[in-house]
């Protein structure tokens, strides 16, 4: 039987477009699940969206959604993206899915059975933007996060614990006995070194909002989105459900399972997530592979610096085996890296055109002019035989090489090793004179054995390439007249394949890029970015049909805006007092970028006045008030004619 691998992406929060460093991660774990097929592994590969939590709460908010409908409407768009990148995973899951709803539940009230969980009090400052609860000794200039550099807020709350410090001396044990638990090495000493600083119990609910997954037996809790988050890898398996194949497959027989997972939530994975699984009774199974970040010159990518770059603009530019292999190929095992509009071009150019593919197109000419396509496997005495020779070897040993850098996860490396052998490849041209070697009708066997070795090459880079490419070496395979059988890596050893037909005119892989102006087109991506406005249109036209009787359920009223001001702790919020005829309603709105409070006084607003109250960062909110939206994504507030009064009836 074949052996198992399992891997996972992290889940991604869907606040908003992923951008190449959610790409980045995402793109490693597939290239690495396409390595294991090739292995002949029996592979799984997981990713989803994390839609819970007060940080997505406030984001539809601000985009005038349900949580539900913007996290609807944001896995659409991941699921797009992860399509238009070709990701194979096999499964995609959302948090508010009841198969995984119904089992972390389950899981919280099992904890507390267990008296793993327990309840108590909190109070501290909070980051809502990492969803984490911060230390005086923790925080920066005062009140700021550590880790976003975000202001916090001060929050005192009754919150259940999870006993973390009861595991703690267990989890250091695992990790020192398993020096590959955690790769690299350094990221396994920050996890060694924090847990030996001492583990506090971990805060693992909610009481100050409402999005999330209801502790069953006290639902005014909500449970924690990293708990909640991390059970994913596990229920999207079917643990604690009637039908858990996979589990039992994937995770309890299985060989290998790697979370793949970026430096900044280490902690999460390393700490709180075998800890949950120690205390649930659950073999700690997994590895963890922690890389770095994708960054810009100036710093992290952010809307607001207009520093983004979003992966389908260069993919729709410069194809996908481009991206895809920028993308792994840039950033080194672990470390941090640089998007830079040069390094991309430069990268292409230099890898892609002027290596891999010039070295397909002059072999493939070559052929063709002097043996009209045809080549086979051939002996000869020349001196060239030492050239031919040492490239044999050296695509034999970098078969080993890039195994090993595979094996490790070490992705860029692998890479180079591909490149080390195309520029061998094109070497032996440098070495061997063909045009030469044509003239001399008694060199014909060197000149054949030569072609050979070239096209024969060219097969084996185009096998290792094919975790990153997803065309370039099907492409290939079909110019050379490479046969399904040699294809992989059974049959990868060099000469294995004896004979070439290979086509008269082959198409050209990837064409050259101008340097000066494809900087420049990439430099206008990063600034411009309007593509999601376009297609939440679309998606808004596509709603379903209604009931009459489901539009009545929704009771709007006339409001008047009786006092406005900005939220203390959110730049994007208003908070108002609106006469709604009934009473005074409290009503926070994520409309500050579009109005300042001053000019809302005294307007008649139409307000949905039954939806469920919710709090926003501390400020309650009983309703909604109703707003138009333009293709610029400029909000207006709906106003009404002052005939009528607060409290009418909209309908
Ligand atoms: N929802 C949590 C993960 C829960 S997993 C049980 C989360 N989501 S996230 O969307 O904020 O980040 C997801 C992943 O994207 C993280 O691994 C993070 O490191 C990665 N990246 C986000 N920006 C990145 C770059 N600029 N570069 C590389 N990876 C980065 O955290």
């Amino acid at each position: 039987m074949n052996k198992t691998f399992y891997i996972t992406t992290p889940i991604y929060y869907p606040s908003g477009k992923f951008h190449i460093g959610s790409a980045y991660t995402t793109c490693l774990c597939d290239s690495i699940i396409r390595y294991k097929k090739l292995k002949g592994y029996d592979t799984r590969f997981l990713t989803g969206t994390d839609e819970h939590g007060q940080k997505i709460e406030e984001a539809a908010i601000a985009n005038n959604k349900s949580p539900q409908e913007h996290v609807d409407y944001m896995a659409g768009l991941a699921q797009d993206l992860w399509k238009q990148l070709e990701i194979s995973n096999d499964d995609f899951i959302r948090t508010t899915e009841t198969r995984h709803k119904v089992v972390v539940e389950e899981i919280f009230e099992k904890l507390l059975k267990n008296d793993d969980i327990y309840l108590g009090e909190y109070s501290g400052n909070y980051c809502v933007s990492c969803e984490s609860y911060f230390t005086p000794t923790q925080l920066v200039d005062g009140d700021k996060c550590p880790d976003c550099g975000k202001t916090t807020d001060v929050l005192k709350e009754e919150t259940y614990f999870l006993r973390l410090s009861k595991y703690s001396d267990r989890l250091l044990n695992y990790i020192e006995d398993n020096p590959e638990f955690i790769v690299p090495e350094t990221r396994r000493n920050e996890v060694i070194s924090f847990i030996k600083s001492g583990l506090l119990d971990l805060s693992v609910s909610r009481t100050a909002f409402s999005w999330g997954i209801k502790v069953k037996s006290n639902p005014k809790h909500i449970v924690y989105v990293w708990i909640d988050a991390v059970c994913n890898y596990i229920t999207s398996l079917g643990y604690g459900s009637k039908d858990n194949n996979l589990y039992q497959k994937y995770w309890i027989n299985g060989d290998e399972v790697i979370h793949v997972v970026g430096k900044d939530i280490l902690r999460f994975h390393a700490i709180y997530w075998p800890i949950l699984l120690m205390a649930l009774d659950i073999p700690i199974k997994f590895r963890l592979f922690a890389h770095g970040w994708y960054l810009m010159k100036d710093g992290k990518m952010s809307k607001s610096k207009g520093n983004v770059i979003y992966p389908e603009h260069l993919v729709e530019r410069y194809g996908l085996d481009a991206f895809r292999y920028y993308i792994v190929r840039e950033i080194g095992y672990g470390n941090d890296g640089v998007f830079t509009p040069e390094d991309y071009v430069k990268r292409i150019n230099t890898d892609l055109v002027n290596d891999y593919g010039n070295l397909v197109s002059r072999s493939i000419s070559m052929v063709n002019k002097y043996f009209n396509g045809s080549v086979k496997k051939t002996n000869h005495n020349h001196e060239y035989k030492v050239f031919e020779e040492d490239l044999e070897k050296v695509a034999n040993d970098i078969f080993s090489k890039y195994q090993k850098n595979m094996d490790e996860f070490k992705l860029s490396n692998a890479l180079q090793d591909i490149s080390a052998l195309v520029k061998r490849t094109n070497k032996l041209i440098d070495d061997t004179f063909p045009w030469e070697l044509a003239k001399n009708e008694d060199l014909k066997p060197v000149l054949e054995s030569v072609m050979y070795h070239l096209v024969e090459s060219i097969r084996v880079i185009s096998i290792l390439y094919l975790p990153f490419l997803l065309s370039a070496p099907l492409d290939v395979f079909e110019f050379l007249g490479v046969e399904e059988d040699f294809r992989g890596f059974s049959n990868i050893e060099f000469g294995t394949k004896l004979t070439y037909d290979v086509v008269k005119k082959p198409k050209h892989l990837f064409p050259r890029l101008d340097l000066e102006k494809e900087t420049k087109v990439i430099k206008e991506l990063m600034q411009s970015d309007d593509s999601d406005k376009k297609s939440e249109k679309e998606v808004i036209k596509m709603l379903p049909e209604i009931e009459f009787d489901d539009f009545t359920k929704i009771d709007i009223r006339v409001g008047k805006i009786i006092e406005a001001k900005k939220h203390d702790n959110a730049k994007k919020l208003l908070v108002f007092k609106i006469d709604t005829g009934d009473r005074i309603r409290s009503i926070v709105s994520g409309i500050a970028q579009y109005y300042k409070p001053e000019e809302l006084l005294d307007k008649l607003v139409q307000v949905v006045t039954n939806l469920k109250p919710v709090k926003l960062r501390g400020e309650l909110s009983e309703g909604m008030i109703l707003c138009g939206e333009t293709e610029e994504k400029t909000l207006f507030v709906i106003e009404v004619p002052n005939k009528l009064q607060p409290g009418d009836k909209v309908s």
